[in-house]
């Protein structure tokens, strides 16, 4: 995994945000190898979803949206993470994520140096634990309690209780000064009531003047599609099924960020909200969990590192019958891509009861199966299939990266990314072998029609041509067209791929269309 970070910032595909401010915890920027990556994720995902379907149409919808909608999809209560403080190394951390201990098994503690772990035996003396002794920089003698788990960073057991902390970024809307009104109210509690009265309020009075302006945003772009579920199907007359897709970004505070890009607070979403109709759910389900499988695949991603898992029924969300996660093997096991769940009718349910809207559907052709009659009005029931697209990318560049040994000399040897050639940043470096008798020139016509024809071509001429492969290698750049001597003799250059480095000479006013085919094929 390290490789693959360490890849990712030299050839310009991820950044640290902010790093020259030390970095921010959790974001990251797209740099100009990156942001193509991402793109072309996205437009295949949006082209397979979307552009080759007729049952499914886009959505571009506000990332702020009415803070009700996250009132009635149950985000506000119930979007939370177990969060518990360690009284030792004062680490925040998800309990539900703790490594685990049993009750009664010894807890060592370990602290960064011998310095930390004495002021921590200090510390847990004051608080009256007796028995414990120091050697270097651990703390031997506690024992798990009741919890079943300890602190995530230094394994005490010595933890505070559970709170629930909500997941969602909020923030306030319009020129009113949340803080201002918050300072006025202190203020008259203060001269009319006293400090007493002022304790036992202040946390309230705090509450109600950050939440009277409140907004949240997006934790995912699932809800606007439920929110817009009568504007498209009557804008456009769809038929159930259908389904409305939407792509972009979502925001979690994230309490645990992990492994690169896998899990961030700032992160891309590729979901769809298929509409179905009851009683057919279970097929849909099958129909969308086959269907992304498949896509995974014909973006690249080997086939033996993706498999279907079904949620057991205690990890299930309260309203969905049946969820399916595709997972991925990351370098550091199995874990969740994407996740097809089945819905019922739960969200459409919430948003007609919280905004006292209809939103329901109604199919003139269906038998109605209380009356028996023809014309069914019904609320729809959902599937949907919901993929991160910056986990995705992370995706793309494990199953791509490689590092090929070369003989036995190591002659040969080169870090490759086999991107599929439809998702790599670059698709075609240009290349003239020398910066002279013309070649640079011919190069430049091969790489302005590429430029007009809109595909992505790099025109390189720096350093030995080896060393401009091995760049191309590392970025995934999947074919290149070298102009050598040969060219001004008989108007042929030659296309060398990437993959298996096979070169053949083709010729130079058929250059565009060869790489345009080989992507359209791949
Ligand atoms: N509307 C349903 C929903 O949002 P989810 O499983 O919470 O479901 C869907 O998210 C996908 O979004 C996940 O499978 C994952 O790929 C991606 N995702 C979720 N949280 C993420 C995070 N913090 N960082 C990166 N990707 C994330």
């Amino acid at each position: 995994m390290q490789s693959i970070v360490s890849l990712c910032k030299r050839r310009g595909f991820v950044y640290q945000s902010s790093e020259i401010y030390g970095g921010l915890k959790s974001a990251y920027d797209y740099g100009p190898m990156g942001v193509e990556l991402k793109r072309n994720l996205m437009n295949e995902w949006w082209t397979s979803m979307v552009h080759s379907r007729e049952d499914v149409v886009g959505l571009d919808a506000s990332i702020i949206m009415h803070p009700n909608v996250w009132k009635a999809s149950g985000h506000l209560s119930s979007f939370s993470d177990p969060l518990v403080d360690c009284k030792v190394c004062g680490e925040r951390f998800r309990a539900d994520k703790a490594p685990k201990a049993e009750e009664g098994a010894d807890a060592p503690m370990e602290l960064p140096d011998k310095g930390k772990a004495k002021a921590a035996l200090d510390k847990l003396e004051k608080m009256g634990e007796a028995g414990l002794t120091r050697n270097g920089k651990s703390i031997l003698g506690a024992k798990a309690g009741d919890r079943g788990y300890v602190c995530s960073v230094c394994g005490s057991p010595f933890l505070s209780e559970e709170r629930q902390f909500n997941l969602m970024f909020r923030s306030s809307l319009g020129p009113v000064d949340p803080m201002g009104a918050a300072a006025d109210k202190i203020k008259a509690v203060l001269n009319e009531q006293g400090p007493e009265a002022l304790q036992a309020s202040l946390r309230k009075i705090l509450e109600d003047a950050v939440q009277s302006t409140a907004v949240y945003l997006r934790p995912e772009t699932a809800q606007a599609m439920f929110v817009n579920f009568l504007n498209v199907q009557q804008s456009l007359s769809m038929k159930v099924p259908f389904g409305i897709a939407q792509m972009g970004k979502s925001f979690r505070n994230e309490v645990t960020v992990e492994h690169f890009i896998f899990r961030s607070c700032e992160f891309e979403q590729m979901e769809m909200e298929y509409f179905v109709q009851p009683g057919t759910s279970e097929k849909w389900l099958e129909h969308w969990s086959q269907a992304r499988m498949d896509w995974w695949q014909k973006i690249g991603l080997s086939k033996d590192k993706l498999r279907l898992r079904a949620h057991e029924s205690d990890e299930l969300a309260h309203y969905s019958p049946a969820t399916n996660d595709v997972e991925y093997l990351f370098p550091w096991g199995w874990d969740e891509l994407e996740g097809v769940a089945s819905r019922t009718d739960y969200d459409l349910t919430a948003h007609t009861n919280a905004s006292k809207k209809k939103l329901q559907y109604f199919d003139p052709e269906a038998t109605n199966p209380e009356t028996g009659k023809k014309g069914w009005r019904y609320l729809p029931h959902v599937i949907e299939p919901a993929a991160g697209a910056t986990r995705g990318l992370l995706a793309a560049l494990c199953d791509a990266y490689a590092e090929e040994p070369g003989d036995e000399q190591g002659k040969g040897a080169r870090t490759v990314l086999r991107l599929h050639p439809r998702l790599a940043p670059i698709k075609a470096g240009i290349l003239p072998l020398v910066k002279k008798e013309g070649m640079p020139e011919v190069a430049r016509r091969i790489a302005d029609d590429f430029f007009k024809a809109g595909v992505t071509a790099k025109y390189d001429e720096q350093h030995a041509i080896g060393k401009r492969y091995a760049r191309h290698d590392e970025v995934g750049t999947p074919y290149c067209l070298t102009v050598d001597g040969d060219t001004a003799k008989d108007e042929t250059v030659t296309i060398r791929y990437r993959d298996d480095r096979r070169q053949e000479r083709i010729k130079v006013t058929e250059a565009l269309e060869v790489v345009k085919k080989a992507l359209a094929d791949a």
